[in-house]
């Protein structure tokens, strides 16, 4: 934990490991630019302090008598207030600690009374699409515009009956394309329909300020390892009936009151939707970045997030042959998120490129939106039903997808500059090393790659196999 790199602009935030420098494959070393902060996030320096600070407290909470236990339980019940407080939840409103955000609307999937109609959309990561599946789901067209969206969202809440059980589930921002959903109208329409709103907060949350009072969002779900608390919690926050009304989603201890052999009396939520032993120090780390970030500070990230989307999207598209894709071009606000692809390469061996010759870490792949690329990149339904006919034969078809870039706390404009420079040097000249594709799952991986791996007190092992098309 001795390295930090702040961003200039603003001088306040730090994170962990920003200034790290890797190995390129030809020997040389170089900083390490991270471009990809839309999966993961380093760890603000507040989220490793309270996690060290905490250690030698480290105890059970709620249950234990001892000091050390009425002290971890003040801090996880602290984190919760901060969470609350951090996106500005109603009184009555409940945080449940979760494990991310697949774990947080997974839970709200199942706890929605029985016939609820949702509305999801083809737009989402799979994490705000697949768990609807157990209900009565509409998904929502990829839109035009706003206004083509939210007169589909009126047309399929046409049909919910007053009083009806209905939700709609959209996206805070699109993990592809980085475009903010109109919310504001989004819940407005759903609201006046009778509906309750879901916000997939997972890459929202991390560059704007989220007001869940004055959006009137009914839920929200995030992930603490994409807001710089990478501890392995993230949350579910909002209205506690449907989540109490149901029986917990996990069963067993902390969750309930007493227990009989035939009988059960649960505990009202949070407990009763966090059954087992929490994850005491990840919650811990996730108050303190948003003790750390507050509204004000989320103000600020927003603002110079847009000015570097802007930096960059410009730059991006003087080089020759790249594609970039959005759903409804420039002219709308995005997080720090672009995607794209540069004619002649496959998105795999672009990405490698970057790694191994100049240290750029970025994503590829299809960021588990299978449905949004395959509108992006404009693939045929009938080559979309050759790709998961091959996939169920067991042959490994190549999966389109796109390369991605994405920005945090401790991005600059040189790390953008230094990205833009890399592939225009790729679109003119080609990669300097060569390059090797596994056959079973499309990833290029540089020939003879020596660059050596840090001395770490943890077992490293190179076996483990890449998948295709998955990444978020
Ligand atoms: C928009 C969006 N929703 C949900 C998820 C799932 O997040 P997690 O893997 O932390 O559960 C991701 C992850 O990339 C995401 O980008």
């Amino acid at each position: 934990m001795e390295s930090y790199e702040t961003r200039a602009e603003h001088g306040t935030w730090r994170l962990v490991g920003a200034d790290a420098t890797v190995p390129l494959v030809d020997g040389a070393r170089r900083r390490y630019v991270n471009l990809d902060f839309a999966a993961s996030t380093p760890a603000l320096e507040e989220a490793a302090r309270a996690i060290e600070a905490m250690l030698p407290w480290y105890s059970s909470v709620h249950r234990g008598a001892g000091l050390k236990s009425r002290i971890c339980t003040a801090a996880y019940e602290g984190a919760r207030s901060e969470v609350h407080a951090f996106f500005n939840a109603r009184a009555d409103d409940t945080v449940i600690f979760t494990r991310n955000t697949t774990d947080a609307i997974n839970l709200l999937a199942y706890a929605l009374p029985p016939e609820t109609k949702v509305v999801a959309s083809a737009v989402d990561h799979h994490a705000n699409m697949l768990p609807w599946r157990r209900h009565r789901v509409t998904y929502l067209p990829v839109p035009e515009s706003p206004a083509a969206h939210l007169a589909a969202l009126d047309s399929a809440l046409s049909d919910v009956a007053r009083g009806d059980p209905s939700l709609v589930a959209v996206s805070g921002a699109s993990n592809v394309t980085g475009e903010i959903w109109p919310l504001r109208e989004i819940v407005e329409r759903a609201h006046a329909a009778g509906a309750r709103v879901l916000v997939d907060a997972a890459q929202l949350a991390p560059h704007y300020p989220i007001d869940m009072q004055a959006l009137g969002v009914d839920y929200l779900a995030m992930s603490g390892h994409k807001m710089y608390a990478p501890f392995g919690a993230g949350a579910l926050v909002g209205r506690p009936d449907w989540l109490e009304e149901r029986e917990p989603f996990l069963r067993g201890g902390g969750a309930v009151q007493f227990v009989t052999l035939d009988d059960v009396e649960w505990k009202d939520v949070p407990d009763r939707q966090e059954a087992g032993s929490p994850n005491i120090l990840g919650a811990i780390a996730l108050g303190a970045v948003c003790r750390a970030l507050g509204s004000g500070g989320m103000r600020a990230i927003a603002r110079e997030e847009a000015e570097l989307y802007q930096y960059a999207r410009e730059r991006l598209l003087t080089i020759p042959g790249l594609e970039l894709y959005t759903v409804w071009g420039p002219g709308h606000p995005h997080v720090g998120i672009l995607t794209f692809n540069l004619s002649g390469y496959v998105h795999s061996l672009l990405a490698a490129i970057l790694s191994a010759e100049y240290a750029i870490g970025v994503r590829h792949g299809c960021f588990c939106a299978h449905p949004l690329l395959l509108h992006l990149l404009k693939v045929e339904r009938a080559e979309a039903d050759r790709i998961r006919d091959d996939l169920r034969s067991h042959s490994h078809p190549a999966i389109p997808g796109a390369v991605r870039i994405s920005f945090g706390l401790s991005t600059t404009r040189d790390d953008v500059d230094q990205a833009v420079a890399a592939l225009k040097e790729i679109a003119a000249h080609g990669p300097r090393w060569r390059y090797e594709c596994d056959p079973n799952n499309g990833e290029f991986d540089p020939v003879d790659d020596g660059r050596p791996w840090p001395d770490l007190p943890v077992h490293l092992t190179r076996e483990y196999v890449r998948h295709a098309g998955e990444s978020s």
